[in-house]
Protein backbone atom coordinates (compact mmCIF):
# COMPACT_ATOMS: atom_id res chain seq x y z
CA UNK A 1 0.00 0.00 0.00
CA UNK A 2 1.43 3.43 -0.95
CA UNK A 3 1.91 5.45 2.09
CA UNK A 4 3.81 8.67 1.06
CA UNK A 5 3.17 9.84 -2.88
CA UNK A 6 5.44 12.34 -4.57
CA UNK A 7 4.21 13.78 -7.69
CA UNK A 8 5.99 15.58 -10.65
CA UNK A 9 7.81 17.26 -7.66
CA UNK A 10 9.93 20.35 -8.72
CA UNK A 11 11.88 23.00 -6.50
CA UNK A 12 13.85 25.80 -7.83
CA UNK A 13 16.16 28.41 -6.15
CA UNK A 14 16.39 31.24 -8.39
CA UNK A 15 17.51 30.10 -11.70
CA UNK A 16 18.30 26.86 -10.70
CA UNK A 17 16.55 23.68 -10.45
CA UNK A 18 17.65 21.49 -7.62
CA UNK A 19 14.78 19.26 -7.89
CA UNK A 20 13.57 18.29 -11.10
CA UNK A 21 9.91 16.63 -11.77
CA UNK A 22 10.69 14.07 -9.41
CA UNK A 23 8.14 11.26 -8.84
CA UNK A 24 8.04 8.72 -6.09
CA UNK A 25 5.90 6.05 -4.24
CA UNK A 26 6.73 4.92 -0.83
CA UNK A 27 4.71 1.66 0.37
CA UNK A 28 4.16 1.73 3.98
CA UNK A 29 6.79 -0.45 5.81
CA UNK A 30 9.64 0.11 3.29
CA UNK A 31 13.13 1.27 3.85
CA UNK A 32 12.86 3.63 1.14
CA UNK A 33 16.97 5.44 -0.07
CA UNK A 34 17.21 9.02 -1.50
CA UNK A 35 21.22 7.39 -3.18
CA UNK A 36 23.43 10.27 -5.06
CA UNK A 37 26.47 12.24 -5.14
CA UNK A 38 26.68 15.36 -3.27
CA UNK A 39 24.61 18.34 -4.67
CA UNK A 40 21.96 16.32 -6.19
CA UNK A 41 18.93 17.44 -4.38
CA UNK A 42 18.38 14.88 -1.80
CA UNK A 43 18.11 17.03 1.07
CA UNK A 44 15.99 19.51 -0.67
CA UNK A 45 13.56 16.71 -1.60
CA UNK A 46 13.78 15.61 2.02
CA UNK A 47 13.10 18.63 3.97
CA UNK A 48 10.16 19.46 1.11
CA UNK A 49 8.29 15.76 2.23
CA UNK A 50 9.26 17.56 5.91
CA UNK A 51 7.53 20.39 5.02
CA UNK A 52 10.51 22.39 5.91
CA UNK A 53 10.26 24.35 2.20
CA UNK A 54 7.73 24.24 -0.70
CA UNK A 55 7.88 22.43 -3.77
CA UNK A 56 7.43 25.25 -6.61
CA UNK A 57 4.67 22.48 -8.19
CA UNK A 58 3.79 19.09 -7.61
CA UNK A 59 2.30 17.28 -4.93
CA UNK A 60 3.17 15.68 -1.92
CA UNK A 61 0.61 12.89 -0.51
CA UNK A 62 -0.14 10.85 2.60
CA UNK A 63 -2.56 8.55 2.27
CA UNK A 64 -3.58 9.45 -0.82
CA UNK A 65 -4.60 13.37 0.55
CA UNK A 66 -2.21 16.12 -0.33
CA UNK A 67 0.13 17.53 2.84
CA UNK A 68 1.99 20.24 0.93
CA UNK A 69 -0.09 23.14 3.16
CA UNK A 70 0.62 21.57 6.31
CA UNK A 71 3.10 22.72 8.10
CA UNK A 72 5.85 20.04 9.77
CA UNK A 73 4.58 19.98 13.12
CA UNK A 74 1.14 18.94 11.69
CA UNK A 75 2.52 15.82 9.91
CA UNK A 76 3.06 12.72 11.54
CA UNK A 77 6.90 12.79 10.79
CA UNK A 78 9.78 12.98 12.35
CA UNK A 79 13.45 13.46 11.26
CA UNK A 80 16.71 12.20 12.16
CA UNK A 81 19.74 14.60 11.15
CA UNK A 82 23.62 13.76 10.70
CA UNK A 83 24.18 16.50 13.70
CA UNK A 84 22.25 13.88 15.88
CA UNK A 85 20.41 17.40 16.82
CA UNK A 86 19.74 16.42 21.14
CA UNK A 87 19.27 18.80 23.45
CA UNK A 88 22.52 19.35 25.64
CA UNK A 89 20.98 20.12 29.02
CA UNK A 90 18.81 17.01 28.30
CA UNK A 91 19.47 13.39 29.90
CA UNK A 92 18.94 10.72 27.20
CA UNK A 93 16.00 9.68 28.93
CA UNK A 94 15.16 13.50 29.18
CA UNK A 95 15.32 13.46 25.09
CA UNK A 96 13.97 10.29 24.51
CA UNK A 97 10.76 11.04 26.25
CA UNK A 98 10.28 14.84 24.43
CA UNK A 99 7.99 13.87 22.09
CA UNK A 100 5.58 11.77 24.01
CA UNK A 101 6.13 15.13 27.01
CA UNK A 102 5.23 17.64 23.59
CA UNK A 103 2.40 15.46 22.78
CA UNK A 104 0.73 15.58 26.57
CA UNK A 105 1.28 12.12 27.81
CA UNK A 106 1.57 11.28 31.72
CA UNK A 107 4.86 11.36 33.32
CA UNK A 108 3.23 7.73 34.04
CA UNK A 109 3.39 6.30 30.46
CA UNK A 110 6.07 8.52 29.71
CA UNK A 111 8.56 6.47 32.13
CA UNK A 112 7.13 3.36 30.95
CA UNK A 113 7.71 4.01 27.02
CA UNK A 114 10.97 5.67 28.00
CA UNK A 115 12.26 2.74 29.69
CA UNK A 116 11.30 0.56 27.08
CA UNK A 117 13.05 2.05 23.85
CA UNK A 118 16.24 2.65 25.81
CA UNK A 119 16.33 -1.32 26.32
CA UNK A 120 15.47 -1.29 22.91
CA UNK A 121 18.74 0.78 21.56
CA UNK A 122 20.74 -0.71 24.20
CA UNK A 123 21.11 2.32 26.07
CA UNK A 124 19.61 1.63 29.06
CA UNK A 125 22.93 2.11 31.63
CA UNK A 126 23.08 5.38 30.15
CA UNK A 127 19.93 6.81 30.90
CA UNK A 128 21.06 9.26 33.33
CA UNK A 129 24.25 10.86 31.05
CA UNK A 130 24.17 14.09 28.92
CA UNK A 131 24.91 14.28 25.04
CA UNK A 132 28.07 15.74 26.27
CA UNK A 133 28.77 11.96 27.88
CA UNK A 134 27.88 10.24 25.13
CA UNK A 135 29.98 8.58 22.19
CA UNK A 136 29.27 9.46 18.15
CA UNK A 137 27.63 6.63 18.28
CA UNK A 138 25.20 6.16 21.19
CA UNK A 139 24.15 10.08 20.65
CA UNK A 140 23.21 8.77 16.94
CA UNK A 141 21.12 5.85 18.78
CA UNK A 142 19.67 8.22 21.19
CA UNK A 143 18.46 10.66 17.69
CA UNK A 144 16.69 6.97 16.20
CA UNK A 145 15.02 6.04 19.60
CA UNK A 146 13.61 9.88 20.14
CA UNK A 147 12.49 9.37 16.41
CA UNK A 148 10.67 6.32 17.02
CA UNK A 149 9.16 6.60 20.51
CA UNK A 150 6.07 8.20 18.98
CA UNK A 151 5.89 5.90 16.37
CA UNK A 152 5.47 8.07 13.17
CA UNK A 153 4.03 7.15 10.30
CA UNK A 154 7.14 7.82 8.26
CA UNK A 155 11.17 8.65 9.22
CA UNK A 156 13.16 10.78 7.61
CA UNK A 157 16.58 10.61 8.03
CA UNK A 158 19.22 12.61 6.56
CA UNK A 159 22.93 11.11 6.27
CA UNK A 160 22.26 9.95 9.74
CA UNK A 161 25.37 7.57 9.83
CA UNK A 162 28.14 10.67 7.99
CA UNK A 163 29.80 11.56 10.82
CA UNK A 164 30.37 8.41 12.14
CA UNK A 165 33.68 5.83 11.65
CA UNK A 166 33.58 3.21 9.22
CA UNK A 167 33.47 0.24 11.69
CA UNK A 168 30.99 1.97 13.80
CA UNK A 169 29.04 2.54 10.56
CA UNK A 170 28.84 -0.95 9.94
CA UNK A 171 27.50 -2.07 13.47
CA UNK A 172 25.09 0.80 13.01
CA UNK A 173 23.80 -0.02 9.78
CA UNK A 174 22.95 -3.28 11.25
CA UNK A 175 21.18 -1.84 14.13
CA UNK A 176 18.73 0.35 11.79
CA UNK A 177 17.86 -2.67 9.21
CA UNK A 178 16.62 -4.11 12.95
CA UNK A 179 15.37 -0.92 14.73
CA UNK A 180 13.11 -0.25 11.48
CA UNK A 181 12.01 -4.36 11.17
CA UNK A 182 10.83 -4.06 14.55
CA UNK A 183 9.51 -0.62 14.85
CA UNK A 184 7.54 -1.30 11.25
CA UNK A 185 7.90 2.46 10.75
CA UNK A 186 8.25 3.68 6.90
CA UNK A 187 11.97 5.07 6.68
CA UNK A 188 12.76 7.49 3.88
CA UNK A 189 16.65 7.62 3.97
CA UNK A 190 19.19 10.00 2.86
CA UNK A 191 22.62 8.99 1.91
CA UNK A 192 25.70 9.90 -0.65
CA UNK A 193 27.36 6.29 0.14
CA UNK A 194 26.00 3.79 -2.43
CA UNK A 195 27.17 0.99 -0.16
CA UNK A 196 25.18 1.97 2.77
CA UNK A 197 22.37 2.10 0.27
CA UNK A 198 22.69 -1.54 -1.13
CA UNK A 199 23.12 -2.87 2.59
CA UNK A 200 20.11 -0.81 4.09
CA UNK A 201 17.16 -0.42 1.68
CA UNK A 202 14.51 -2.23 0.24
CA UNK A 203 14.46 0.02 -2.71
CA UNK A 204 16.56 2.96 -3.75
CA UNK A 205 15.78 6.11 -5.85
CA UNK A 206 19.25 6.72 -7.12
CA UNK A 207 19.32 10.45 -8.36
CA UNK A 208 21.45 12.93 -10.32
CA UNK A 209 21.62 16.21 -11.03
CA UNK A 210 17.29 17.09 -9.41
CA UNK A 211 16.51 13.76 -11.76
CA UNK A 212 15.44 10.64 -10.86
CA UNK A 213 17.85 8.13 -12.74
CA UNK A 214 16.63 4.64 -11.75
CA UNK A 215 14.23 3.32 -8.73
CA UNK A 216 14.48 -0.04 -7.82
CA UNK A 217 15.77 -2.96 -5.48
CA UNK A 218 19.47 -2.87 -4.78
CA UNK A 219 20.12 -6.24 -6.31
CA UNK A 220 18.49 -4.41 -8.99
CA UNK A 221 19.83 -1.44 -9.38
CA UNK A 222 23.40 -3.23 -8.68
CA UNK A 223 23.31 -5.97 -11.60
CA UNK A 224 20.48 -4.40 -13.98
CA UNK A 225 21.49 -0.35 -14.34
CA UNK A 226 19.35 1.38 -16.41
CA UNK A 227 22.28 3.80 -18.01
CA UNK A 228 25.54 4.54 -17.41
CA UNK A 229 25.34 7.13 -14.87
CA UNK A 230 24.20 4.80 -12.25
CA UNK A 231 25.97 2.20 -13.42
CA UNK A 232 29.20 4.14 -12.71
CA UNK A 233 28.14 5.68 -9.29
CA UNK A 234 26.98 2.24 -7.86
CA UNK A 235 30.14 0.24 -7.49
CA UNK A 236 32.44 -0.51 -10.23
CA UNK A 237 32.44 -1.64 -13.57
CA UNK A 238 34.33 -1.73 -16.48
CA UNK A 239 33.11 0.37 -19.20
CA UNK A 240 34.30 0.68 -23.03
CA UNK A 241 32.68 2.62 -26.11
CA UNK A 242 30.49 0.47 -28.29
CA UNK A 243 27.90 0.46 -30.75
CA UNK A 244 25.42 -2.14 -31.53
CA UNK A 245 26.36 -3.86 -34.86
CA UNK A 246 23.37 -6.44 -34.45
CA UNK A 247 20.25 -7.27 -32.79
CA UNK A 248 19.10 -11.13 -32.49
CA UNK A 249 16.05 -12.86 -30.40
CA UNK A 250 18.89 -13.06 -27.87
CA UNK A 251 21.89 -11.13 -28.33
CA UNK A 252 22.99 -7.83 -29.16
CA UNK A 253 26.40 -7.85 -31.03
CA UNK A 254 28.32 -4.67 -30.35
CA UNK A 255 31.58 -3.20 -31.91
CA UNK A 256 33.42 -2.31 -28.85
CA UNK A 257 36.44 -0.01 -28.61
CA UNK A 258 39.41 -2.23 -27.73
CA UNK A 259 37.57 -5.60 -28.07
CA UNK A 260 36.29 -5.54 -31.43
CA UNK A 261 32.69 -7.94 -31.90
CA UNK A 262 31.13 -8.99 -28.30
CA UNK A 263 27.63 -10.72 -27.69
CA UNK A 264 25.78 -9.80 -24.93
CA UNK A 265 22.62 -10.40 -23.57
CA UNK A 266 19.28 -8.47 -25.71
CA UNK A 267 18.06 -5.62 -23.84
CA UNK A 268 14.44 -3.78 -24.33
CA UNK A 269 14.56 -0.59 -26.45
CA UNK A 270 17.76 -0.90 -28.47
CA UNK A 271 18.34 -0.63 -31.85
CA UNK A 272 21.31 -1.54 -34.52
CA UNK A 273 23.52 1.68 -34.37
CA UNK A 274 22.82 2.89 -30.80
CA UNK A 275 25.97 4.08 -29.06
CA UNK A 276 26.90 3.29 -25.45
CA UNK A 277 29.09 1.16 -23.69
CA UNK A 278 29.77 -2.40 -23.10
CA UNK A 279 30.06 -2.86 -19.05
CA UNK A 280 30.85 -5.50 -16.94
CA UNK A 281 31.76 -5.86 -13.31
CA UNK A 282 35.52 -6.66 -11.97
CA UNK A 283 33.88 -9.29 -10.13
CA UNK A 284 32.69 -10.71 -13.54
CA UNK A 285 35.97 -10.95 -15.00
CA UNK A 286 37.66 -13.92 -14.79
CA UNK A 287 41.76 -14.06 -15.13
CA UNK A 288 43.99 -17.24 -16.15
CA UNK A 289 47.44 -17.42 -16.65
CA UNK A 290 48.35 -18.00 -19.72
CA UNK A 291 49.49 -20.97 -21.10
CA UNK A 292 50.80 -22.60 -24.69
CA UNK A 293 47.58 -23.09 -25.99
CA UNK A 294 46.06 -19.92 -25.09
CA UNK A 295 44.82 -18.57 -28.32
CA UNK A 296 47.42 -16.17 -29.55
CA UNK A 297 45.53 -14.04 -31.83
CA UNK A 298 43.12 -13.65 -28.88
CA UNK A 299 42.57 -9.84 -28.21
CA UNK A 300 41.64 -11.05 -24.99
CA UNK A 301 45.36 -11.56 -23.93
CA UNK A 302 46.94 -9.30 -21.44
CA UNK A 303 49.46 -8.77 -19.37
CA UNK A 304 49.21 -7.46 -15.56
CA UNK A 305 49.93 -3.99 -15.43
CA UNK A 306 48.98 -3.18 -11.65
CA UNK A 307 47.06 -4.17 -8.63
CA UNK A 308 45.63 -3.23 -5.45
CA UNK A 309 45.79 -5.18 -2.88
CA UNK A 310 43.32 -4.82 0.01
CA UNK A 311 43.42 -7.73 2.17
CA UNK A 312 40.13 -9.75 1.13
CA UNK A 313 40.46 -9.12 -1.93
CA UNK A 314 42.96 -8.05 -5.04
CA UNK A 315 41.91 -5.11 -7.84
CA UNK A 316 43.77 -6.71 -11.00
CA UNK A 317 44.75 -4.10 -13.72
CA UNK A 318 44.53 -5.84 -17.43
CA UNK A 319 46.43 -4.53 -20.21
CA UNK A 320 45.16 -5.91 -23.05
CA UNK A 321 47.51 -6.09 -26.81
CA UNK A 322 45.99 -2.82 -27.61
CA UNK A 323 46.19 -0.62 -24.84
CA UNK A 324 42.70 -1.43 -23.33
CA UNK A 325 42.60 -1.56 -19.75
CA UNK A 326 40.17 -4.19 -17.93
CA UNK A 327 39.61 -3.77 -14.05
CA UNK A 328 39.45 -8.03 -12.82
CA UNK A 329 38.39 -8.21 -8.92
CA UNK A 330 39.52 -11.44 -7.47
CA UNK A 331 39.11 -12.84 -3.69
CA UNK A 332 42.27 -13.95 -2.24
CA UNK A 333 40.89 -17.25 -1.19
CA UNK A 334 43.71 -19.16 -1.43
CA UNK A 335 46.15 -20.25 1.90
CA UNK A 336 49.54 -18.34 2.25
CA UNK A 337 48.60 -16.42 -1.04
CA UNK A 338 48.59 -13.08 -0.78
CA UNK A 339 47.91 -12.72 -4.16
CA UNK A 340 47.40 -14.45 -7.18
CA UNK A 341 49.32 -12.62 -10.58
CA UNK A 342 51.99 -10.50 -10.17
CA UNK A 343 52.99 -7.25 -12.44
CA UNK A 344 53.99 -8.35 -15.80
CA UNK A 345 52.42 -11.95 -16.23
CA UNK A 346 50.32 -12.80 -19.32
CA UNK A 347 46.87 -13.45 -18.91
CA UNK A 348 43.60 -14.43 -20.51
CA UNK A 349 41.15 -12.76 -19.61
CA UNK A 350 37.08 -14.31 -19.99
CA UNK A 351 33.28 -13.47 -18.71
CA UNK A 352 30.13 -15.06 -18.94
CA UNK A 353 28.13 -13.00 -22.03
CA UNK A 354 25.01 -12.64 -19.02
CA UNK A 355 27.25 -11.05 -17.28
CA UNK A 356 27.90 -7.90 -18.94
CA UNK A 357 25.77 -5.67 -20.81
CA UNK A 358 24.68 -2.77 -23.17
CA UNK A 359 24.07 0.49 -21.66
CA UNK A 360 22.87 3.06 -23.53
CA UNK A 361 24.14 6.72 -23.38
N1 LIG B 1 18.39 27.35 0.24
C1 LIG B 1 19.08 27.21 -0.90
N2 LIG B 1 19.35 28.25 -1.71
C2 LIG B 1 20.04 28.09 -2.86
N3 LIG B 1 20.51 26.92 -3.32
C3 LIG B 1 20.28 25.82 -2.55
C4 LIG B 1 19.56 25.91 -1.31
N4 LIG B 1 19.47 24.66 -0.79
C5 LIG B 1 20.11 23.84 -1.66
N5 LIG B 1 20.59 24.53 -2.70
C6 LIG B 1 21.31 23.97 -3.86
O1 LIG B 1 20.54 22.93 -4.39
C7 LIG B 1 21.37 21.83 -4.77
C8 LIG B 1 20.92 20.59 -4.06
O2 LIG B 1 21.22 20.71 -2.68
P1 LIG B 1 20.91 19.58 -1.64
O3 LIG B 1 19.48 19.20 -1.75
O4 LIG B 1 21.38 20.03 -0.30
O5 LIG B 1 21.81 18.38 -2.17
P2 LIG B 1 22.26 17.02 -1.47
O6 LIG B 1 21.52 16.88 -0.18
O7 LIG B 1 21.94 15.95 -2.47
O8 LIG B 1 23.74 17.12 -1.27
C9 LIG B 1 22.79 22.23 -4.45
O9 LIG B 1 23.39 22.71 -5.63
C10 LIG B 1 22.63 23.32 -3.44
O10 LIG B 1 23.68 24.24 -3.52
MG1 LIG C 1 22.23 16.71 1.78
Amino acid sequence: MTLLEIRNVTKRFGNFTAVNNVSIAVEAGEFFTLLGPSGCGKTTLLRMIAGFDAPDSGEILLDGKDIVGLPPERRPFHTVFQSYALFPHMTVAGNIGFPLKMAGKTPAEIKTRVAETLQEVELTPFAERYPHELSGGQKQRVAFARGLINQPRLLLLDEPLGALDEKLRENMQRELINLQAEAGVTFIYVTHAQNEALALSHRIAVMNQGKIEQIDEPSRIYNFPVNRFVADFIGKINMLEAKVSEVSAAHLTLTVSGLGEVMVPVKAHINTSDQGVFAVRPEQVRIVAQSPDSAVESQLLGKIKDFLYIGDVTTYIIELANGTLIEALLPNSVPDHAKLFDIGDSVVISWQEQSAQFLPD
